[in-house]
């Protein structure tokens, strides 16, 4: 990514880090010790990738990205939250994440998963707070998020995961696993932007392209860092896949191959995007950095 794509990233995302904060603390908490757990996960950094996602979509559509920070923080606190669960002990069962312990290390279990269950309620009282929007196109963009955050999405792809423990899957249920617990937050993120920075129909059907292409090929790299990556540039432990027996396009697959899949994959969604001129060349650059990202 060059120096350009690398300043607005950094830019937008300390946009995101403020707002965060701002939207955790709109009303009182009702309860200190829930509010604190809520703000260690969300504040302890991450790449803020969804939301600055949402904001390059908008600006792809000709919008103004930034308007639409507040629905990009609503997405942050689903995929907070899906990680404070994805670690609990019976889950993935991790110590680490975002470089510091996880949640239920420092809370404990029960209020670990209360943190990540206010967490997702709470993204969609913020999704209400997003100005610059239609009441219809507010909506819209809660019908994303909740069908991308459910049983059809996110979750539902984490419990074809934890099925898939301990055998190995045919490739075509890894591939809807993949799309269910990573892609479907991306794609919510693309959707939402390009939706409230007014695409057309033939806009969002490329995005959407652009989107399944990018969550694929995000998680396909996620697979290959669990393997060779490293903890401190992750901020979370590798090798978590094979203690826990996991499907991975790596294991079903192998490294090479999984390597060369997610790089054709981003071949795709650099395709989708070429109906579109220079305001995509945020989402252009966003994609070619999951090949050569190491956290
Ligand atoms: C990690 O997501 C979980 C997956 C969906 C693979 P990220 O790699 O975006 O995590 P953060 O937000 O930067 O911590
Ligand atoms: C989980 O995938 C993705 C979600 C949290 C929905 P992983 O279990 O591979 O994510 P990491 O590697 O722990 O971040
Ligand atoms: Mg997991
Ligand atoms: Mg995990
Ligand atoms: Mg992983």
């Amino acid at each position: 990514m060059d120096a350009a794509m690398k300043a607005l990233w950094e830019q937008r995302k300390a946009l995101v880090e403020t707002a965060l904060k701002e939207e955790l603390y709109k009303e009182p908490p009702l309860d200190a010790e829930l509010a604190e757990a809520m703000e260690y996960s969300l504040m302890a950094g991450g790449k803020r990738l969804r939301p600055i996602l949402v904001m390059a979509a908008a600006d792809a559509v000709g919008a103004d990205g930034t308007q639409f920070l507040t629905t990009g923080c609503a997405l942050e606190m689903i995929h907070t939250y899906s990680l404070i669960h994805d670690d609990l002990p019976a889950m993935d069962n991790d110590d680490y994440r975002r470089g510091k312990l996880t949640n239920h290390k420092v809370y404990g279990a029960g209020l670990a998963t209360l943190a990540g269950d206010a967490l997702l309620t709470l993204a969609f009282e913020v999704l209400l707070r997003q100005e610059h929007a239609t009441e219809s196109t507010r909506l819209a963009v809660v019908r994303e998020m909740s069908m991308a955050a459910g049983m059809n999405g996110m979750v539902g792809g984490q419990a074809i995961d934890l099925a898939s423990e301990g055998h190995r899957i045919p490739m075509e249920l890894l591939r809807k696993m993949h799309m269910g617990k990573t892609g479907a937050l991306f794609r919510a993120a693309i959707r939402s932007g390009a939706i409230l920075g007014g695409a057309s129909d033939t806009q969002l059907a490329a995005l959407t392209r652009y989107a399944d292409a990018f969550g694929l090929a995000f998680q396909i790299t996620d697979d290959i860092l669990d393997v060779v990556g490293d903890e401190a540039a992750l901020g979370k432990p590798i090798g978590s896949d094979e203690r826990n027996h996991k499907s991975t396009y790596v294991t079903l697959l192998s490294l090479e191959k999984a390597q060369a899949l997610a790089k054709s994959t981003v071949d795709e969604a650099l395709d989708a995007l070429s109906g579109f001129g220079d305001e995509a060349a945020f989402l252009r650059a966003l994609v070619q950095m999951l090949i050569d990202r190491n956290h």
